[in-house]
């Protein structure tokens, strides 16, 4: 079988970042199609899952990144084979190149990176009701995403916790080491489309940071952090599991280049 998701790939550039809902598309069926995509490890850790949902959402992602990432590759998606750093992050061992990747799922939904300008990030989150979202502000963010939080009026401010939220995550996943990094000793804030990172205190700031805020699909903030020096203009977009590109995503924040 050809690569469907051959077309997407075509799409990308410097960074491209996905969004894919999984909708009803079961596991039965994504194994029947893209199994044979996935290596031995990767069949034993879907083996491993006890309930199908985080089972169906895991194979999703693979088969997205495979699938792009295999595009851009210009090779099969089963010849990918990828490592992981000492904090668990996945990169790209084979084929040798430039490209670089992240992944993050949640809620149905799946977020994918693609890079070849710098170390990535990316996160998608749901914008959930339930969250104590005041109490979690106060431990994890710094002094002035709290004063920018404090200055949302109080309709936004549960999508604005989330916001700051994914980005925070998108860039702790750029910079690859989990929650090594001080949560509070960094973060982003904003005024209308432009967003600022900035550092307070921990380890030291990577030299180049860009970041970008997606808001396009209804309490789904995806947002996409990229470290390094070139400037770049990403393409957000939305795919789905058959490889169409279904539309490309407004930016609704960004960082200066
Ligand atoms: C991986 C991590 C960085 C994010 O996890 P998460 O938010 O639960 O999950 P996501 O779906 O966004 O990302 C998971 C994917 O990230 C990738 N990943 C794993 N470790 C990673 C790391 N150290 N850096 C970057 N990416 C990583 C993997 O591809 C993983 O998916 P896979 O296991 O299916 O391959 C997690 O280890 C973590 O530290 N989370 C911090 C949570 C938190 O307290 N955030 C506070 C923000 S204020």
């Amino acid at each position: 079988m050809d690569n469907p998701f051959s077309g997407i790939a075509a799409h990308a550039q410097g960074l491209t970042v996905l969004s894919c809902e999984l909708g009803d598309t079961g596991t039965a069926t994504l194994v029947d199609r893209y199994g044979h995509w996935l290596s031995a490890d990767e069949h034993d850790r879907l083996q491993r899952f006890t309930r199908d949902e985080p089972a169906r959402l895991f194979l999703a992602a693979r088969v997205l990144l495979r699938g792009v990432l295999a595009g851009v590759c210009g090779c099969a998606p089963v010849d990918l084979h990828f490592g992981k750093n000492d904090h668990e992050k996945p990169f790209l061992l084979q084929p040798v190149n430039d490209w670089q990747f992240n992944l993050s799922h949640s809620h149905g939904a799946l977020a994918l990176a693609v890079s070849h300008a710098g170390s990535v990030g990316v996160d998608i989150e749901y914008v959930s009701r339930s969250n104590p979202v005041e109490k979690l502000a106060q431990r994890y963010f710094s002094s002035r995403e709290q004063q920018w939080l404090a200055t949302t009026d109080p309709q936004s401010f549960r999508e604005r916790f989330f916001d700051i939220w994914t980005l925070k995550e998108a860039y702790i996943k750029a910079v690859g080491k989990g929650l090594a990094v001080t949560l509070e000793g960094f973060g982003f804030s904003g005024h209308g489309e432009q967003l600022h990172y900035h550092y307070e205190s921990g380890e030291p700031a990577p030299a180049a940071v860009h970041a970008w805020l997606c808001r396009a699909l209804p309490d789904r903030p995806v947002a996409c952090v990229l470290l390094g020096d070139q400037p770049v203009a990403p393409v957000f977009a939305q795919v789905d599991l058959s490889g169409q590109w279904l539309q490309a995503l407004p930016v609704a924040m960004a960082s200066s280049p």
